[in-house]
């Protein structure tokens, strides 16, 4: 579905994603860990068109879209969340909802108007009403965005990257800063999302995407150390020193 071959980003002299090579596979759903600041989120902005790579190709459906930028990526079904969540406080949950899905439908066409077909706006209304009830805001569709609970803004972000009907999610940290009670329905909601949607997730509490997940990735100072099987990933020896240290990894064997 998408792959990233020789991607570099360097911000002056500092290498943040370092010749990453990888592959993320129509229908599966894949993790990203890595301490901070190992280019997790970079990534995900070369990925998603927010920035430029500095070396590297990334393809989509087997198209070279390197040089394009975020709405026509958004327009070819690739949709995303970010580590802090981005939605508009000023806002009703609804305006949220329909003005982030109709502006890409919109650029996605390549005109600009305001306003648009009848057809159109029906279709993304209906795109944005099914959205809000997969995520369970119906009920909140009036409330003004800064009333929300973080966990609730998060799922907003969620239903908005679900009214752009992607092919490809890439999530950012999703689960970070909610409650157990919060993450029980974020988690629910992307086992539900996987049986239509490839999904990329990074995700520092590994433990609550492990049944969810077919591959694991593990970047470490911008170089992707290891990849495969989750449960093989979080065993191998040069992981775990990344993680716990060299002497934790030798005492625990
Ligand atoms: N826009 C930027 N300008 C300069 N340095 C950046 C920028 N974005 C990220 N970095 C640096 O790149 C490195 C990787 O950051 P990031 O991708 O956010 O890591 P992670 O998401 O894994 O925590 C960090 O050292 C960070 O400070
Ligand atoms: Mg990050």
């Amino acid at each position: 579905m998408i792959s990233a071959q020789g991607l570099t980003k360097r911000f002056g002299s500092q290498t943040a994603v370092d010749q990453v090579n990888l592959k993320f596979v129509e229908g599966q759903a894949s993790g990203i860990i890595g301490p901070n600041g190992s280019g997790k989120s970079t990534l995900f902005n070369m990925l998603t068109g927010h920035l430029p790579p500095s070396v590297g190709k990334i393809e989509f459906g087997g198209l070279d879209i390197t040089a394009l930028p975020p709405h026509e990526r958004v327009g070819m079904g690739m949709a995303r969340t970010f580590q802090l969540v981005s939605v508009f406080d000023s806002m009703t949950v609804w305006e949220n909802l329909v003005l982030s899905t109709g502006r890409f439908a919109d650029r996605g066409s390549g005109h600009r108007q305001f306003f648009f077909g009848p057809a159109r706006s029906k279709t993304i209304l209906e795109n944005c009403l099914g959205a809000l009830e997969r995520v369970g805001l119906q009920d909140k569709a009036g409330a003004r965005t800064s009333e929300l609970s973080y966990g609730d803004k998060r799922m907003l972000e969620i239903g908005i990257a679900l009214s752009l009907k992607p092919k490809l999610l890439l999530l950012d940290e999703p689960l970070a800063g909610l409650s157990d009670h919060e993450i029980g329905d974020v988690v629910d909601l992307l086992h539900e999302m996987k049986q239509n949607c490839t999904l990329v997730i990074i995700e520092h509490k590994i433990s609550k995407i492990m049944d969810l997940i077919e591959r694991l990735s593990v970047l470490n100072d911008g170089v992707l150390i290891c990849e495969g099987d989750p449960e093989a990933v979080l065993n191998d020896p040069g992981v775990r020193e990344c993680y716990w240290g060299k002497q934790v990894s030798n005492a625990k064997g």
